[in-house]
This record gives C-alpha cells, sequence and structure tokens, in this order.
C-alpha cells in the first residue's frame, strides 16, 4: 500500500478491501459472507438502533520480524465476544465462527497489514447488533456480526510515552452491578461526555473511580489500568471494569519476569506510593501515565521523569516481542495467518 504513511497513522478508520458478515435468523447461525460494502442494510426499527443492543471487540494483526502474520489472543476475544453478547440478551456467536471470520478477514486483506518497523497494526473490530424490527423492549430475534479491520497507529497521541489523565468522583461510565465487564456500545455512549470533558482540558483519558464506593480505580477509559510499586504490578481488582485481555498478558510476564502480582481494589491514597502507573489494552497497549490530576481536589500526582518507568518499559518489549514474533511465543497466544 504505497499510499499509506504507515509511520504517521492516528488510532482511526481507513477503508480496506473487504468485511466478513455472519447472520443469525430462524434460530441459527449463517455461512461466513465475504463483502466489499462498507455500508449494512437496516430496518429502521432494528433493536440495535432504539434499544443499544449492541457487542464489540478489538483485537490487532501484526507483521512480524520474519515477514509473518500473527494475531493476539483471538480466542479470549471470541469468549469476551460471547459474554458481551448473553450480558445483553443478545445470540452469542459460537467461538469457533468468531476465529474463522478473524482469520477470513485478516487473509482477505493482507495488503493491510502494517510493515514491520512501523510500530502500525491491523486493527480488527467485530461487533454484533440487534437487527429484527420491533418497538417493544426486548431481545431481538435476529442478529447480524459484522467484522472489518483498518490499520491503526497509537490509541494515545503520546504512543509509548508518559501521558496526562484526571480523574474525578463526578462521572460513571458503568452502574455498580452493571454492564461493565462487557464490551458493549451503551457503556462509551455513557463515556463521552467525561472522555470530552478530560480532552478539554488537555488530558489523554479519564480514570474513572468506583462507582460504588467511590473509593477504588477501576479503569482508564478505554484501557485498565495498573501501578508498580517495587517489583509488584497492582491492578484493579473490580466488577465494574472490562477485563482486559492485554491486562491478562501483561500479568503473566510480569510473573514470568519474577515480578509480584496484586489483583485487587487500589485505594486513591495509595496513588502516591506507587513508582509508576500506566494504561494498557489492545488500543492502548501500555501507555505510561506521567502525571494524574484530581480535578475535585486539586491535587497532582507525578510520575517518573519523563520518560517511561524500567518496569513498563521491560513489560512493553516483552508484550510487543511476542507480538512481532521477536520472542518465543511460551504461552501460545499467537495465531499465524497463512497468506495466499
Ligand atoms: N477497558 C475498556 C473499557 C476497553 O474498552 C478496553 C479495550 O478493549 C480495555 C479495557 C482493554 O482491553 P483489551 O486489553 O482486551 O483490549
Ligand atoms: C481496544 O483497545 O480494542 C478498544 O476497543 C479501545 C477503544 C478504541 C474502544
Amino acid at each position: 500500500m504505497e499510499n499509506i504513511d504507515w509511520k504517521n497513522l492516528p488510532f482511526g478508520y481507513v477503508p480496506t478491501d473487504y468485511n466478513v458478515r455472519c447472520t443469525f435468523s430462524d434460530g441459527k447461525w449463517g455461512p461466513i459472507e465475504v463483502s466489499d460494502s462498507e455500508y449494512i442494510p437496516m430496518h429502521m426499527a432494528a433493536a440495535c438502533l432504539h434499544y443499544g443492543q449492541e457487542a464489540f471487540e478489538g483485537l490487532k494483526a501484526f507483521r512480524g520480524a520474519d515477514g509473518k502474520i500473527r494475531v493476539f489472543r483471538m480466542d479470549e476475544n471470541a469468549a469476551r465476544f460471547r459474554r458481551s453478547a448473553e450480558g445483553i440478551m443478545m445470540e452469542p456467536l459460537p467461538e469457533e465462527i468468531f476465529c474463522e471470520m478473524v482469520k477470513k478477514v485478516v487473509a482477505l486483506n493482507t495488503r493491510f497489514v502494517p510493515p514491520y518497523g512501523t510500530g502500525a497494526s491491523l486493527y480488527i473490530r467485530p461487533l454484533e447488533i440487534g437487527i429484527s424490527p420491533q418497538v417493544g423492549v426486548k431481545p431481538s430475534k435476529d442478529y447480524m456480526v459484522v467484522i472489518f479491520v483498518s490499520p491503526v497507529g497509537p490509541y494515545f497521541k503520546t504512543g509509548f510515552n508518559p501521558t496526562k489523565v484526571c480523574m474525578s468522583r463526578n462521572y460513571d461510565r458503568v452502574a455498580p452491578l452493571g454492564t461493565g465487564a462487557f464490551k458493549i456500545g451503551g457503556n462509551y455512549a455513557a463515556s463521552l461526555k467525561a472522555g470530552e470533558i478530560a480532552h478539554d482540558k488537555g488530558y489523554s483519558v479519564m480514570l474513572y473511580i468506583d462507582p460504588k464506593e467511590k473509593k477504588y480505580f477501576d479503569e482508564c477509559g478505554a484501557a485498565n489500568f495498573f501501578g508498580i510499586k517495587g517489583n509488584s504490578y497492582i491492578t484493579p481488582h473490580s466488577d465494574s471494569i472490562l477485563p482486559s485481555i492485554t491486562n491478562k498478558s501483561i500479568c503473566q510476564l510480569a510473573e514470568d519476569l519474577g515480578m509480584t502480582v496484586e489483583r485487587r481494589h487500589i485505594p486513591i491514597e495509595e496513588l502516591e506510593t506507587f513508582d509508576e502507573v500506566g494504561a494498557c489494552g489492545t488500543a492502548a497497549v501500555i501507555s505510561p501515565v506521567g502525571q494524574i490530576d484530581d480535578l475535585d481536589t486539586g491535587r497532582s500526582y507525578k510520575f517518573g521523569d519523563g520518560k517511561p518507568g524500567p518496569k513498563s518499559t521491560m513489560l512493553y518489549e516483552k508484550l510487543r516481542g511476542i507480538q512481532l514474533g521477536e520472542e518465543p511465543d511460551t504461552h501460545g497466544w499467537n495465531v499465524v495467518i497463512e497468506e495466499k
């Protein structure tokens, strides 16, 4: 793709050649279809448009040093996609079909997988919507799954450089016993206002506090939160956050590297005791956080000296190394895509 400036790609939508689709109707999933259209024909009364029956996923394919294309942990995304669907009463897509669709959509768009060494990757976006025409508030009968791809660069403009975030007790993205653990559109709609407030004030993201007690850290917009203290990697245990696959992977790598992993409540008062803090996710990868401003108290917390901390760097390099095929994939996380 000679006309794409791979090194300066933002995190955004770039049209590609094909997407794949699968429809559930009459009580069964149909065949995987390949489409070259960027549009979805839909009835104006479709359930997703009125009552938000929509779930999505985000995973990535990487071009390795050896030229191979690897998709990272698609089985985990398949399982979470199913859980998200079940969480809002949608028909869950069988995990085998999810994986088949991911392999197909990547194989059909290999010319959009960014070259090794550019820092960019191919973002894979599966989504499911309820499509039955209805006005009553009840689960749809029919569903459509679409998976499209887009080459992307870093989610936070700073990339792997410390970013600035803010926190406030005045905004929640989810309810205590709500849908925070599911990756559904409604959670993101609910986060837009706080996100824009953070952006307008010059922060990359809002760091959410737990919605029940307002005492503990939850997560960072569209990424999980972590802190590092000595040799410990500490990340929130909470029912109102998305179980991040990146975070799960980092916990494993931290253990492999001899660190202690703690998944527990992180009280706000503990923040000042961390050596390093950061956000992690498929889009965010590992984004070091250099400053957290508390909008309610005016207090500012600073971390590091303007550069990513040593432990965050070590974990980042290990994770990227596995994704790019530079490090042995000891946990079997990558699926290599056969190129035609
Ligand atoms: N938290 C939220 C709210 C997200 O949207 C994401 C992105 O997927 C994450 C965390 C990170 O999850 P993962 O590492 O599985 O991409
Ligand atoms: C991801 O990390 O995959 C996300 O979905 C983040 C965001 C773009 C919603």
